[in-house]
């Protein structure tokens, strides 16, 4: 088996993206097939989390977004949802060190306001905290869903629109990007889905319109170092035509 050093060298012998997202799926199914309890998938995914925040640190990545807790999950049974949020709460304490000794910028996108309060205290002192720092932006999407973005961000431009601070004419591309809570970030290169499913699940619905799919068959819990870099390489291989030919493409690079 090829080295986590060696896989991570080969990437950054090529385009590394700047921004990628990742749609953890699969915790689930994985402790189910263990005959444990759902959310020791879910715990054993934190440390895919630390593992792959990791190595998109040593990679050089500017952002990682990771979708850990969608709009349509509070539906979940209540004691998955609570067990998730006590997770969530426990890597936030014991993150801490890492991100700051590590200049990691914590970040989080989502209806924030519907965490619990043990949630929503240590993600905004996290987030004030790490604010000026300058490596990795580590993106948290939390109680998030793309159409949820999207109307929060059309009824602010419409709201502007309303009382005459915007022109119709002034919603254009680049006004819907900068309403929406992900305005800081750059363009997602990358979208990885681990466990097998082919859907993007309501994650970065407008951001995601040019990105590269990745979809892996590796459980969450199962997905490390080794299978990020793995993604990397293969995003390596794609051709990004944002529309134009092949030719028009290979012409404008000479
Ligand atoms: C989807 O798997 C995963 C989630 C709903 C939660 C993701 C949360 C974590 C990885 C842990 C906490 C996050 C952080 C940032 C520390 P699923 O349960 O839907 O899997 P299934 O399809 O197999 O049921």
């Amino acid at each position: 088996m090829e080295a986590i050093e060696e896989l991570e060298r080969k990437v950054k012998q090529g385009a590394v993206p700047k921004h990628v997202g990742i749609i953890m799926d699969g915790n689930g199914r994985w402790a189910e097939a263990r005959g444990l309890p759902r959310l020791e998938g879910h715990r054993e995914g934190s440390t895919s989390v630390r593992e792959v925040t990791r190595s998109a640190r040593r990679l050089g990545l500017q952002a990682l977004t990771l979708y850990a807790f969608s709009s349509q999950n509070w539906s979940r049974p209540p004691d998955e949802v609570a067990g998730l949020m006590e997770l969530l709460r426990d890597y936030l304490l014991k993150e801490r060190d890492e991100i700051m000794d590590n200049g990691v910028k914590l970040n989080a996108i989502g209806e924030l306001e519907k965490l619990p309060k043990y949630v929503k205290e240590p993600l905004d002192a996290l987030r004030a905290e790490s604010a000026k720092n300058q490596g990795l932006v580590l993106t948290l999407a939390l109680s998030y869903g793309g159409r949820e973005e999207l109307l929060h961000a059309m009824r602010a431009l419409a709201a502007r629109v309303a009382t005459g601070a915007m022109a119709l004419d002034d919603i254009t591309e680049e006004a819907v990007t900068a309403a929406l809570w992900t305005n800081d970030l750059p363009p997602v290169d990358l979208v990885i889905r681990s466990s097998g499913e082919h859907r993007l699940s309501n994650f970065l619905v407008w951001q995601s319109s040019y990105a590269e799919f990745l979809f892996s068959p590796i459980a969450w819990p199962d997905f490390r170092a080794k299978e990020f870099a793995e993604a990397l390489l293969h995003f390596q291989t794609r051709e990004r035509r944002f529309g134009l030919t092949g030719a028009q493409l290979r012409q404008a690079g000479t």
